[in-house]
């Protein structure tokens, strides 16, 4: 089995992130590494406890990552996420206090830790910003021979982006971050709005786990309903919420739910197109592109294992 590693900035997708890394039956969740982003870390770290309580993973380690950029020296939760995931990231909905507590590791030894234990098993997939796993290539830069696979959400490539007109907001909140490990030695696999926009769930499939009677379906549906009522508001076009963050997961456990476009990418970080994630023109012959950019993804096979996982996995 693969071992995964979940990088969040805990908010509903991310939740759901979590529910489907728990449930897949070809892998592992080794660890829960906490970021900033829908709120912040310490927050995430949190609410990433309460998701695996209500799932019944106890056994799953959280841990305390990076609280922003090392570019700025402090990090306010950008209105436009609490009004999108909810002042508690995760839908205002109350879930009971953790009984558990985030590990004393840091997320990032934490990921070099993880890097020299488990090497080409590992799969890393951080669905906020690039923060943690920058900052654990720069202490460590020999673990980017280790690791298997990033898989990660966020960046935009045929699409423009959703918190400006050409960034995605994981890549928004670290530009530089993002930048360091799209030119980094690592491969990396990008899920990118060109998917996720595509991929999305409604309330047809929220009151399927409201119908399972347990407290699980019926917490989850009122998380992700919150969200799903936001999408309506924000992008009425679309018909339903993006399944952003468990795609990624989705695409790390089964690379065949997307085409892939392998290319060497940059992030810009000049202020007019902060966060873009584009092709790099500097690299354009080199043999191994280092980013497979997800540009096309059977949407429907990856609903249909979704809703398999998630219903399985709120049923018991
Ligand atoms: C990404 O931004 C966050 O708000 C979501 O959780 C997701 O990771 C989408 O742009
Ligand atoms: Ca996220």
């Amino acid at each position: 089995n693969k071992k995964l590693i979940l990088d969040l900035d805990t908010g509903v997708d991310d939740a759901m992130a979590i529910a489907y890394a728990v449930a897949a039956p070809n892998a592992d969740l080794v660890g829960i590494v906490s970021s900033y982003g829908n709120v912040v870390v310490e927050q995430a770290a949190k609410n990433s406890l309460k998701i695996l309580e209500l799932l019944g993973a106890t056994d799953v380690p959280v841990y305390i990552g990076e609280s922003h950029s090392e570019m700025t020296d402090h990090f306010d939760v950008m209105p436009v996420s609490a009004h999108i995931h909810g002042k508690n990231g995760i839908g205002e909905v109350d879930l009971p206090e953790p009984q558990r507590k985030p590990e004393k590791e840091s997320g990032v030894d934490f990921f070099i830790e993880a890097a020299r234990k488990w090497g080409k098993d590992l799969t890393i997939i951080p669905t906020g910003p690039l923060t943690n796993l920058a900052a654990a290539l720069k202490k460590d830069p020999e673990i980017a021979d280790l690791i298997g696979n990033v898989t990660l959400m966020g960046g935009a490539l045929t699409v423009p982006g959703n918190v400006t007109p050409f960034a995605e907001a994981n890549i928004q909140q670290d530009a530089e971050a993002a930048n360091y490990v799209f030119t980094n030695k690592l491969h990396d696999t990008m899920v990118g709005l060109d998917v996720t926009l595509r991929t999305l769930l409604t309330k047809k499939e929220t009151q399927q786990w409201r119908d399972l009677g347990t407290a699980a379906g019926e917490k989850f549906a009122d998380i992700v309903d919150y969200y799903i009522n936001i999408y309506d508001e924000m992008y009425p076009e679309l018909g339903g919420c993006s399944l952003h963050d468990p795609l990624a997961v989705g695409i790390a456990c089964d690379p065949s739910f997307a085409t892939t476009l392998d290319i060497d990418m940059v992030v810009n970080s000049d202020k007019e197109k902060y966060g873009r994630t584009i092709g790099d023109t500097a690299r354009l012959s080199d043999a191994n592109p280092s980013v497979s950019v997800a540009i096309q993804v059977e949407k429907d096979r990856y609903l249909a294992t979704f809703m398999e996982y998630l219903t399985t996995l709120f049923k018991n």
